[in-house]
């Protein structure tokens, strides 16, 4: 059950004496300010401290636009130069395609197994998306099989967090199901055994948790729905720095007069909180708004587009060189597989040999 031996060419595993943590994207355009509050900022904070995984749910993306198959290829190299502007570093977490490690998708097949068929149709995530984009009866087999798969993605990696917007939640509790149930009837765990234990106990799987972002559910401009590329409310990281004064002076409050007090609990407010960086000057924003104190949403816009133009700018910067270079995106999600995949193979024969299913070991080279 050893990991298979890496050939000499391939970089060095990551430091395993670090918490490790997976989380991704389904690659369905470019990421916009709702992915860096949400979960993105949060990975950069972590590069250092922790071991990480970043996926592209590039799979994923074919269950529901399977006819689209240029149009995710493009999406999946172009969140990667997101995810490199907003400040991941490509030498220290491993970004990689969920389609190019094929642990995760021997793992979803055996995870089928674990999880309740009706389990796994109560999953709210599911049912919402199911409500959102219009599936109705019609969606594929595969639709509701991502949520199984999602737990695969993240068990392959065993990782102790898993930092997401608040949406993903309930994905992340059928995986800690998933986790607990491999564990008590693979690894002899008792079902009474508290989650922090499981590992200790002999348990393939630690039970992983939910790391949600500061903002777990950023407004879009129009200040009724989430942010959101097909709800046409978003401010993409890419976008110049005209836009978004643009786009910020349309966020709705439905505020009248600069006397009438206002209400600090709308979306402009929720801009303020998470992107003016000086705490007393939000607190007097929010103080002189609240009381109508001549201040008017303008005014409070343009410090908000002034502040998002500051944050984005260096994300511009460090996205500029990945401009138009599909090769050198290739590049890092080549080395980010070679990484994934030694660690997800290991975790592929734990799992083999613990559900007595290891009869000869395996080796996975990539070109
Ligand atoms: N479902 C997630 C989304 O749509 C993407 C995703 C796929 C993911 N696999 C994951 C997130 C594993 C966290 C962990 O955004």
């Amino acid at each position: 059950m050893t990991p298979s031996p890496q050939s000499k060419s391939q970089p060095a595993s990551l430091p395993s004496s670090k918490p490790r943590i997976l989380t991704g994207d389904t690659p369905t355009g470019t990421l916009h300010l709702g992915h860096w509050v949400g979960s993105v900022k949060r990975r950069v904070e972590l590069q250092t401290t922790h071991e990480c995984y970043f996926l592209i749910a590039n799979m994923h993306a074919f269950t529901t636009r399977a006819e689209h198959a240029a149009d995710i290829r493009r999406d999946s190299i172009e969140i990667v130069r997101d995810y490199l502007a907003m400040g991941i570093d490509p030498k220290l977490s491993a970004i990689f395609l969920q389609s190019e490690v094929p642990a995760i998708a021997e793992l979803t097949f055996l995870f089928a197994m674990l999880l309740p068929f009706n389990r796994v149709m109560r999953n709210p995530t599911l049912k919402d998306e199911i409500k959102i984009k219009n599936l109705g009866e019609t969606y594929s087999f595969g639709f509701p099989l991502y949520a199984v798969g999602q737990t695969a993605d993240i068990l392959a990696f065993r990782p102790t967090g898993v930092p997401v917007g608040e949406d993903q939640v309930p994905h992340l509790e059928m995986t800690r199901e998933v986790a607990r149930r491999f564990n008590q009837i693979f690894c002899g765990v008792s079902e009474h055994a508290e989650d922090a234990d499981h590992e200790k106990l002999g348990g393939t799987f630690p039970i992983p948790h939910a790391d949600v972002g500061a903002v777990g559910r950023l407004m879009g401009i129009d200040g009724v729905n989430k942010m959101s590329k097909s709800l046409g409310n978003a401010i993409f990281i890419a976008d110049p720095p005209k836009e978004v004064q643009k786009k910020v002076g349309k966020i709705f409050t439905g505020r009248k007069t600069l006397t009438e007090p206002g209400d600090i609990n709308n979306s402009l407010f929720q801009y303020v909180d998470a992107f003016i960086l000086d705490p007393a000057r939000v607190a007097e924003l929010k103080d002189r708004y609240a009381r109508g104190d001549n201040l008017g949403d303008g005014h409070v816009k343009q410090e908000v587009a002034d502040a998002l133009n500051q944050l984005l700018e260096p994300m511009r910067e460090r996205r500029r060189p990945y401009e138009g270079n599909d090769d050198a995106i290739i590049d890092i999600l080549r080395d980010g597989c070679v990484r994934a995949n030694r660690v997800a193979e290991e975790t592929l024969a734990m799992v083999k040999d613990a559900a007595k299913l290891s009869y000869f070991p395996r080796r996975l080279t990539l070109g």
